[in-house]
């Protein structure tokens, strides 16, 4: 059950760094706008620089390419992995392009680079199975963008992790798309390996009122609140 954080904002990336709990960054071109970013490069040199001080080990970044051609695509991909020079960088690459074709292809390729790839934007358990075959070493499943669909995310992640424990592949769902803190505990139920979550639902996740309860009884009786 491993946890990654959906964002770009740096403040928030630092926050929860400190913490240790993180096993990974994801960023999309719409995180990025989003978070004000301009320069997307340097946005994501900002977030290594960060990894590199709070951690020890080179967690998953994945910054996702900014084109709709195959060739571009492989080109962005290998660009990026030069210019950020950083052990975790993980490529996204869409399933389906604009036309509705697919990338498999440029997964492969990558693949076989050992270019470790993230293959975005699935939203059935198929899409998911062919990007594992092809080498991605994550696949993720869109939750709520499932549900918009009528299809339901938690089928969708169940065959998913399915296939790939009966194949013995290697790739790790991501599930993303989170909308409410309850998605994330429906998709690590339903076989998530991994679940990227948007910041704001953290604390919401930790929070028990319970806890509050416990350690205001603690504080009261060390004398340190009063009665
Ligand atoms: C994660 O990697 C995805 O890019 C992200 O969660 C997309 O979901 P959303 O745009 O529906 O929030």
């Amino acid at each position: 059950m491993k946890p990654f954080l959906d964002t770009a904002d740096l403040v928030e990336i630092e926050r929860w760094l400190k913490t240790g709990l993180l096993d990974g960054i994801t960023t999309n071109p719409t995180i990025l706008k989003s978070a004000g970013v301009t320069e997307p490069m340097k946005a994501w040199r900002q977030i290594v620089e960060l990894i590199r001080k709070h951690t020890a080990t080179s967690i998953s970044l994945s910054v996702e390419v900014f084109s709709d051609s195959p060739e571009e695509m492989l080109k962005q991909a290998k660009a990026f992995v030069a210019e950020l020079d950083y052990e975790g960088t993980t490529i996204k690459i869409p399933i389906l392009g604009t036309d509705g074709t697919d990338r498999l292809a440029v997964i492969h390729e990558l693949a076989k680079q050992e270019i470790a790839v993230n293959c975005t934007a699935c939203i059935t358990w198929l899409q998911a199975f062919a990007a594992a075959k092809a080498g991605a070493k994550y696949v993720s499943l869109l939750y709520r963008r499932i549900m918009g669909t009528g299809l339901d995310a938690e089928v969708e992640i169940r065959k998913t992790r399915q296939l790939l424990d009966q194949y013995k592949l290697p790739s790790e769902i991501i599930v993303g798309s989170i909308r409410k803190k309850y998605d994330v505990l429906k998709a690590y139920e339903a076989g998530a390996h991994i679940v990227t979550i948007p910041t704001k639902f953290l604390p919401e996740l930790l929070m028990n009122r319970k806890s509050v309860e416990t350690q205001k009884q603690f504080l009261k009786d060390a004398g340190v609140l009063n009665q």
